[in-house]
């Protein structure tokens, strides 16, 4: 099958020529580095199937563009599919496929990462001993043991999270209107939504972004949990108000945040922008509080992942050459 790689990049064309190489009837891979938007959907031609990432446009216009030279495949190569119109898709008659679990380990460790690094403060740590500045000002953290986490979305990551942050001695809190036995095996605790946020010393997101899940931290939100609490998104940009973010680490409110993803990241991720100018405002306010972290949407990046993440994408598209069906499809129904 043809397939339009669209969002390019040098780890993408290696790992996804291993595993189609992998194949004896591997695919017609064109990588494309361009995002897929509606000025760059012409580049997709001829191709059956399109390959897309986390922010690559799929709405109804970029779709219609797709269906009229004959794409009959989405085949994300990654878990979220919050960019994609489902409904304009079936419309069209193109199938959409995801890749469900790769390493959810991944973005669990990742999780942690930044959580340690703010607790102790190691990202100030580190510039402050390469200038020759050994004060411990300012860098006081806390013992994570007996510290209460709020685990918003108990699904793959979520659970790998609680396992962790149970071996750092935590009391772990879940939300989840779909509770996992395994999750409370493990020693967590399902409480609702307004208790975990009353009562974490951390809180982090691992559900998906959906129309109920858009901001579901806000002002309110902010307003009603403990004063000098850490938050930490990995999941998408958009579950968090960025706005209510700032306003809560102004009043100091907010203790430490610690960001993978952001609502408005398709403009700045995944690219070196260092020679330029941040034209985002609300983005370059974040980056001046000592106790923000971000990261540019890295927690997938391990090898393992890379791995997974391209031998399930060439068998969506397999799967989908042959039967009409992708291995892992995504359906309009998987949002409500
Ligand atoms: P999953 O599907 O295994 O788990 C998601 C969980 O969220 C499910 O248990 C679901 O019931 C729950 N959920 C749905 N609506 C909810 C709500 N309103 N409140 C609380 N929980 C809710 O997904 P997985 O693999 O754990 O991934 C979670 C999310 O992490 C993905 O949707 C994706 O957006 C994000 N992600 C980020 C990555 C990164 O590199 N930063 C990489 C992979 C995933």
């Amino acid at each position: 099958m043809r397939v339009a790689v669209f969002s390019t990049k040098p780890y993408d064309r290696e790992f996804l020529t291993a595993a189609n190489q992998a194949k004896v009837d591997g695919h017609e891979l064109r990588f494309l580095e361009p995002r897929l938007s509606l000025d760059t959907a012409q580049l997709g031609h001829d191709a059956a199937a399109v390959c897309a990432f986390v922010n690559d446009a799929l709405d109804r216009s970029v779709l219609e563009v797709l269906a009229a030279s004959g794409t009959k495949l989405v085949a994300l190569r990654c878990a979220g599919f919050n960019n994609v119109d489902l409904a304009a898709a079936r419309e069209l008659g193109i199938a959409v496929a995801r890749v469900p679990a790769y390493s959810p380990e991944a973005v669990a460790e990742h999780t942690a990462a930044l959580i340690l690094s703010l607790n102790r403060n190691i990202h100030r740590a580190y510039a402050r001993v390469r200038e020759g500045n050994f004060a411990l000002d300012g860098l006081l953290g806390f013992d994570l043991k007996g510290r209460t986490i709020g685990i918003v979305g108990t699904g793959r990551i979520g659970i790998c999270l609680t396992r962790i942050m149970r071996g750092f001695g935590c009391m772990v809190l879940g939300f989840d209107p779909r509770q996992d036995p395994e999750f409370t095996r493990l020693g967590g605790s399902y409480v609702d939504l307004d208790d975990l946020l009353s009562r974490s010393d951390i809180i982090t997101l691992h559900c998906p972004l959906t129309p109920q899940t858009h901001h579901l931290i806000d002002a309110k939100a902010i307003g009603a949990m403990k004063p000098g609490v850490m938050i930490i998104n990995t999941g998408r940009g958009a579950l968090v108000e960025t706005r209510a973010l700032i306003k809560g680490l102004k009043s100091g409110k907010i203790g430490h945040v610690g960001l993978d993803v952001y609502e408005e990241e398709g403009d700045l991720f995944f690219e070196n922008l260092s020679g330029q100018i941040i034209q985002d405002d609300i983005f370059a306010r974040l980056l001046t509080f000592p106790n923000v972290l971000i990261t540019g949407h890295q927690a997938f990046f391990t090898s393992e992942a890379l791995t997974a993440i391209a031998e399930t994408t060439i068998q969506n598209i397999s799967q989908f050459e042959q039967t009409g069906v992708p291995a892992h499809p995504v359906s309009v129904e998987m949002l409500a």
